[in-house]
């Protein structure tokens, strides 16, 4: 049934990327995809975008259906990137229940998107205590159901956008050896 008022026709119209946006050369991305990362999140930190910071992050339900929400990237270290929830969530007992997860960034200003998948693991309960009581809510009081988590990466995969639909994407896999890999991803994208 086409929609009354031309959903999708207007859809369809409407304005997507940039004019200018930056490029990415295949050749010459670092090593270590969280340094890839970080340039990105830099660089739209340094755009002055609102909420750089936040990301979809999906989980598994019980029944393995997959259920995403917005979160806040709270920090990056060796241990991964780090968000903080309530540990009786819905998504902190799926965690509990099963610890895949995945973020996805999008920073349209620039035509960027970031995926990154792997296993979330609650943190201790220092780091997750001195997240709460940096909050601009903190009242005083710990709260014991405040918990950090990392998701510590077993892939990224990084898209940039094109105008022309090219988009450049660079898939990393982390090896058995911890060690990363990466490559073109070249598979049919939009
Ligand atoms: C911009 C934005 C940022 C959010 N950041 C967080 C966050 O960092 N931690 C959090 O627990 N919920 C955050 N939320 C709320 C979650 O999206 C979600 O509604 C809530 O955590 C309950 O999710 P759950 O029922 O799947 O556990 C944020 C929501 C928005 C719109």
């Amino acid at each position: 049934m086409a929609g009354m008022n031309d959903l999708a026709a207007r859809l369809r119209a409407l304005p997507s990327f940039p004019e200018d946006m930056p490029g990415l050369a295949p050749d010459a991305v670092p090593e270590d995809p969280a340094e890839l990362f970080l340039a990105w999140l830099e660089d739209a930190i340094a755009a002055g975008v609102r909420q750089p910071h936040a990301m979809t992050f999906q989980t598994l339900a019980e029944d393995g259906s997959p259920v995403g929400r917005t979160l806040i990237l709270k920090d990056l270290d060796e241990r991964g990137l780090h968000v903080s929830t309530h540990r009786t969530s819905r998504k902190g007992e799926q965690l509990a229940a099963d610890p895949r997860a995945a973020m996805t960034f999008f920073w349209r200003e620039s035509g960027r998107q970031v995926q990154v998948g792997g296993t979330v693991a609650a943190l201790d309960e220092e780091t997750s205590q001195a997240d709460w009581s940096a909050r601009p809510s903190y009242e005083g009081s710990p709260n014991p159901d405040w918990q950090v988590y990392a998701l510590r990466p077993a892939w990224y995969e990084f898209t940039q956008s094109r105008l022309d639909r090219k988009h450049v994407r660079i898939g990393y896999r982390r090896g058995a050896d911890g060690r990363w890999s990466h490559d073109r991803v070249t598979t049919p994208a939009g």
